[in-house]
């Protein structure tokens, strides 16, 4: 999948798509900060490794995370959560590294959510047949705060939903440097991946990146 042939897909600007109100895919967003973007993850994955949890019904996740920011988001058998440490090595996450917080800023604003300061980024790693089942983001106190989801490395489908969990979703391929930015009346909507194609991208390799800015705390 290129670029120039999903943009022939679109309607108005390639560079921003509506998908309801308060959500919004901003086209290659992130493109810029690339190299940078993917350095800073390797440093993060470094000090707080990759790691599948366990979902509180006791099941493997297929999709690897970790934590920057004052927060991380967990799971295990107490439930989903946010932690102030990394459960592996009861230190604090690694601090989120400015290229990621000012991306993130930037793209909420972008789509007009201003002060957006995030103080959690969850990364995720999709390799070859991971998937995300459709959920709600909601663990954060405050729901005014949207969230910002960037994409590299592999192309994947979201889908985005509606307020319940049987509203048909929409599927949106999502490319390396892409962001979706989903608040406000969209802030409790229903996403998820479906499973990852096999593949390699030049910059990331054999897997799909996927980082997800809130405000938790
Ligand atoms: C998530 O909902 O945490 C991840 C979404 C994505 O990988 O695009
Ligand atoms: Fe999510």
């Amino acid at each position: 999948m290129t670029r120039d042939l999903f943009a022939d897909a679109t309607q108005g600007s390639p560079l921003r798509e509506d998908l309801c109100p308060g959500a919004v895919v901003l086209r290659g967003f992130a493109l810029a900060k690339e190299t940078h973007l993917l350095a800073s993850i390797n440093e993060i994955t470094a000090a707080a490794m990759f790691r599948h949890m366990l979902t509180p019904g006791g099941f493997r996740m297929s999709v690897a995370m970790t934590n920057c920011g004052g927060y991380g988001w967990v799971t295990d058998g107490k439930g989903y959560r946010y932690a102030t440490t990394d459960p592996l090595s009861d230190q604090p996450w690694p601090a989120m590294p400015d290229v990621l917080l000012q991306l993130a800023s930037a793209a909420a604003k972008d789509a007009g959510f201003a002060d957006f300061t995030p103080d959690a980024c969850l990364v995720n790693r999709y390799e070859a047949g991971a998937r995300m089942s459709l959920h709600q983001d909601r663990n954060e106190r405050d729901f005014t705060q949207p969230i910002v989801s960037v994409s590299l490395g592999l192309p994947a489908i979201f889908i985005f939903g509606g307020m319940r969990r049987n509203d048909k979703p929409v599927r949106v391929p999502l490319l390396h440097g892409d962001v979706v930015v989903w608040g406000g009346p969209a802030r409790l909507r229903y996403h998820g991946v479906l499973a990852l194609k096999p593949g390699r991208h030049a910059l990331a390799g054999e897997c799909r990146i996927n980082l997800t800015f809130r405000r938790a705390g």
